[in-house]
């Protein structure tokens, strides 16, 4: 595999070092740094050509620092001859915008495609995109991975099956957590959240299903602000269950959520590691899951041409 490489931004080097750990390889020796007014500079220190590069950069915050560190080591790599280029983004960020839900508002799903394809990406790795669809953004090929059996195999021994309930945070993420409570031979609770958009507080409306002296497992693809999570945690509480946990593939923590989180009648959130965040790595109730093996795994099938989709058999 010498001519697999394997190259990272300053988004989530840990992630980075693990998936190569577990290639067994090095990264590519590169600088991204910064130029002394600010704009990015990048210099990769070794050659490229005709190599498979696989950028390793999540469009997590600084969220328009860690984009333009992708786009510029990209475009670096293009300009260096080399053969294929994947952009490998642990968490895809401007998701959420993916559709128009009002007038004169931007796709910006849609854009961040646009312009990851025009800097030279021949395709796309992530792990749980907040819309499936947003494959269909690009026109080059995306795999986008299931966090969600990874998650669920490490919590898989600590509840027994007849103490659990899997609950789905809201209406449209009840397929993910229907996986996971199949997974884990539990039975599923769905709650009714409303939010209008993005800056708008969740409102929880309902909950179907019976949580009462039940461990409660949250399943979401994303705790950014902790809103979602501590709502729902609330109503799981008022129905009497007897513990709160959660798992989410991405763990942005913005805002105050850790703190919203320790308040809360939750006791634990497991995430993935797509997201680096110094402060929730030193909170005792965040534990951290890596998809090193996972990426690095999916990167080796890429890099032989053999099929990704075996990687998650039972899906
Ligand atoms: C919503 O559709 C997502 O699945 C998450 O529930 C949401 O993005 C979490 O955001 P927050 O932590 O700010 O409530």
């Amino acid at each position: 595999m010498e001519d697999l490489k394997v190259i990272t931004g300053n988004s989530n080097p840990a992630l980075a070092d693990d998936i190569v750990e577990n290639l067994d390889k090095d990264l590519t020796e590169a600088s991204v740094d910064r130029f002394s007014d600010g704009e990015i500079h990048v210099h990769i220190q070794e050659t490229v050509r005709g190599a498979s590069v696989f950028v390793v950069q999540s469009i997590s915050p600084p969220v328009n620092k860690n984009l333009m560190e992708l786009l510029l080591i990209i475009d670096a790599l293009k300009r260096a001859s080399a053969k294929q280029i994947a952009a490998v983004i642990p968490y895809y960020g401007y998701a959420r915008q993916d559709r128009k839900q009002t007038g004169r508002v931007p796709i910006s799903a849609k854009l961040v495609a646009n312009i990851i394809s025009t800097a030279g990406a021949d395709r796309v790795l992530t792990v749980d995109l907040h819309a499936g669809q947003i494959q269909g953004f690009f026109d080059i090929p995306v795999d986008n991975l299931r966090g969600d059996p990874v998650l669920a195999n490490s919590i898989k021994h600590e509840i027994s099956s007849k103490k659990g309930v899997v609950v789905s945070p809201d209406v449209g993420g009840a397929k993910r957590a229907r996986k996971v409570s199949q997974k884990l031979n539990m039975p599923l609770a769905i709650v009714e959240k409303k939010r209008h958009s993005e800056e708008e507080n969740v409102e929880v409306l309902n909950l179907i299903g019976d949580v009462d002296s039940k461990r409660c497992l949250i399943v979401d693809d994303i705790v950014s602000t902790g809103g979602t999570l501590t709502e729902v945690a609330d109503i799981l509480k008022e129905r009497g269950c007897a513990r709160v946990e959660a798992i989410c593939t991405h763990g942005i923590f913005a805002e105050d959520a850790l703190d919203s989180i320790q308040a809360s009648p939750i006791n634990t959130v497991t995430v993935t590691n797509t997201i680096h965040n110094e402060d929730a790595r030193k909170a005792d109730f965040i534990n951290y899951i890596s998809v090193g093996d996972l990426f690095a795994k999916t990167i080796k099938r890429i890099y032989e041409e053999k099929s990704v989709s075996t990687l998650f058999p039972h899906s």
